[in-house]
């Protein structure tokens, strides 16, 4: 069984592409992220195509709207059998408290798993002058994150997605069954594209991230197999 620590980026807009890495990693991955790019492009096809190869699925479609869309629009995502669904904290305690106990009352109600539900807490592209562009400059940008991260907890998310650089804190602040999922992820040497906090895998492991999610240092990579079980072995070997 592959480590489910690692949770491939499947961002591509043409189905080929998917199947081509899917194909080229085989075994070495067991979770894939889809996200806005191929989610609508491909639609739900590649979520049955990914289920039907009994790999594991982070639907990575940050809502974030009014309580009672949000709610409803995760009911409607659940019908699609992910693991992992998110929103954005930025909707706030009544959007994610909503979202939170609709699915869990859904899934109930429909005798299925509950998928995770994590909240975006701030974007890992996110550098200093965005923030400050943003009006937001009061805060550090750890703090309004661990911020966003007690708030999700309370409302009963189960988890949230932010850089590796504030998984330590957000360990500390949300105890050890809080979800820490963690892009931004680079290994030494690959290039850093338009992220900008950032960390390599052990250290993103280190702080307390329970998944890693990676897209480019192994989508854009010449051997992409080889590129995520260098990650993997540098996760393993801790
Ligand atoms: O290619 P790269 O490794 O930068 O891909 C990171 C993936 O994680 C992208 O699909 C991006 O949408 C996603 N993501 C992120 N930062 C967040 C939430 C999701 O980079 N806060």
């Amino acid at each position: 069984m592959a480590d489910e620590r690692l949770i491939v980026a499947l961002d591509f807009h043409h189905f080929d592409d998917v199947k081509n890495l899917v194909d080229t990693l085989d075994d070495s991955v067991n979770f894939y992220k889809v996200g806005m790019e191929l989610f609508y492009s491909v639609g739900t096809d590649v979520v049955d195509w990914l289920k039907a190869l009994d790999k594991k699925i982070f639907l990575d479609l940050k809502l974030c709207d009014i309580p009672n869309t949000t709610a409803n629009g995760l009911c409607s995502l659940m019908n699609l059998g992910a693991d992992i669904l998110n929103i954005h904290a930025a909707g706030g305690y009544t959007m994610m408290k909503t979202a939170a106990d609709k699915l869990r009352e859904e899934s109930a109600r429909r005798g299925i798993a509950k998928p995770k539900l994590i909240a975006v807490t701030v974007l890992t592209s996110v550098n200093q002058s965005d923030w400050e562009g943003l009006g937001y400059s009061q805060l550090e940008i750890s703090a309004q994150v661990v911020r966003f991260a007690k708030l999700a907890k309370s409302a009963g998310v189960d988890g949230v997605v932010a850089s590796p650089n504030e998984a330590k804190l957000i360990r500390e602040n949300c105890g050890e069954d809080f979800l820490i999922v963690t892009p931004g992820v680079r290994p030494v040497g690959s290039a850093v594209n338009d992220q900008s906090r950032i960390a390599t895998p052990s250290s993103a492991i280190q702080n307390g991230a329970n998944y890693l999610v990676v897209g480019r240092p192994i989508t854009k990579a010449e051997n992409p197999k080889l590129a995520a079980q260098k990650i993997l072995e540098e996760i393993n070997g801790l």
